[in-house]
């Protein structure tokens, strides 16, 4: 088990430790890791893997987490070995705790995508090495780097800028918002009521935005009243992973939240569209927005490589001479 995350986050992210959530960096720690990830190749941090190996631990379909971090781990001099989670049975056939430390001994750090917060922090309890948090139930935290990375090359300094999420309160909002927060931005969730992400997440975000001279506000209701001022409009599906049974009733509850033409008319006429991937058309975007001249959605995508780089980077620590 890496050392515990102080309480206002890491200044920057140590060599050794464990990136679960957006909290574990402070404001500090996001800008240094912003830059981190838009440093250009030639500025890149060499061969910190060289004869080394990074698991892969996927308890869910991934192509944009399973290729951006195999990608890195090779151009950090790498070797990435990818494991489908009902293989390995975690949880099952093991505990994640048996998992995590018996993978310890032949690799140099984890990347794990698990359904349940509680399985990550249990593997990375048990874990010697590193542990990165490839998407859980709570957080998304790499898709946030790579979120921030994107506004700041197509807007510059996020600080003061009104960065929108509408949908669901759901992993990729929570490390949104933290992370955004974290920049100094006015971040505004626009989520139906019993949508939001959970109230101690939001005061978490709200303390770091703070900090950085941001702010942190959700919306219920009417979501082009969040709009004005927008500088990014950003969404994600409403039914996640493992949610597809409840497909239905989220689309009943999220009827209104569509970003389409209706929903951008409350935008500014710059304001940009992004969104992680995958996408569900005609449920939380509509087609023309996802691909559309203002979608920032493809360099989004290719972001996920720099941003798994760096954070990769930074927890193998310096390249050996
Ligand atoms: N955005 C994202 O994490 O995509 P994948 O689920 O394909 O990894
Ligand atoms: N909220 C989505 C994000 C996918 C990258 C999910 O959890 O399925």
């Amino acid at each position: 088990m890496a050392a515990e995350p102080p309480s206002g986050g890491w200044d920057g992210l140590p060599c050794g430790a464990d990136f679960l959530s957006a909290a574990d960096l402070s404001p500090r720690g996001w800008q240094a890791l912003l830059q981190a990830a838009d440093s250009g190749p030639g500025d890149g941090p060499g061969q910190p893997l060289s004869g080394r190996s990074v698991a892969l631990v996927f308890e869910h379909p991934s192509l944009r987490t399973r290729i951006s971090t195999e990608l890195a781990v090779g151009q950090l001099g790498g070797q990435a070995v990818y494991l489908v989670g009902s293989d390995v049975g975690l949880g099952v056939r093991e505990s994640a705790a048996d998992v995590g430390r018996t993978l310890s001994v032949w690799v140099a750090a984890i990347v794990a995508r698990t359904v349940h917060e509680a399985t990550l922090r249990e593997l990375a309890e048990a874990a010697a090495v590193p542990v990165v948090n490839g998407l859980t139930d709570r957080e998304h935290p790499l898709q946030a780097l790579a979120d921030v990375l994107t506004i700041h090359q197509a807007l510059g300094d996020l600080g003061g800028r009104t960065v929108v999420f509408v949908g669901d309160g759901n992993n990729v909002a929570c490390s949104l918002a933290i992370a955004a927060g974290s920049l100094g931005a006015a971040v505004r969730l626009a989520t139906p009521a019993g949508h939001a992400p959970p109230e101690e997440l939001i005061a978490t975000a709200r303390g770091r935005a703070a900090a950085a001279g941001g702010s942190v506000d959700v919306f219920h209701g009417d979501p082009r009243l969040a709009l004005d001022g927008a500088a990014v409009v950003c969404t994600d599906v409403w039914t996640s992973m493992g949610q597809e049974v409840e497909r239905d009733r989220r689309r009943a509850a999220f009827a209104g939240y569509t970003v389409n033409d209706a929903l951008m008319a409350a935008a500014p006429p710059q304001a940009l569209v992004m969104h992680c991937l995958p996408a569900h058309r005609g449920e939380e975007i509509d087609e023309p927005w996802l691909w559309g001249p203002r979608s920032l959605v493809e360099r989004q995508a290719a972001n996920r490589l720099p941003a798994a780089r760096a954070v990769l980077a930074a927890l193998a620590g310096p390249a050996a001479a």
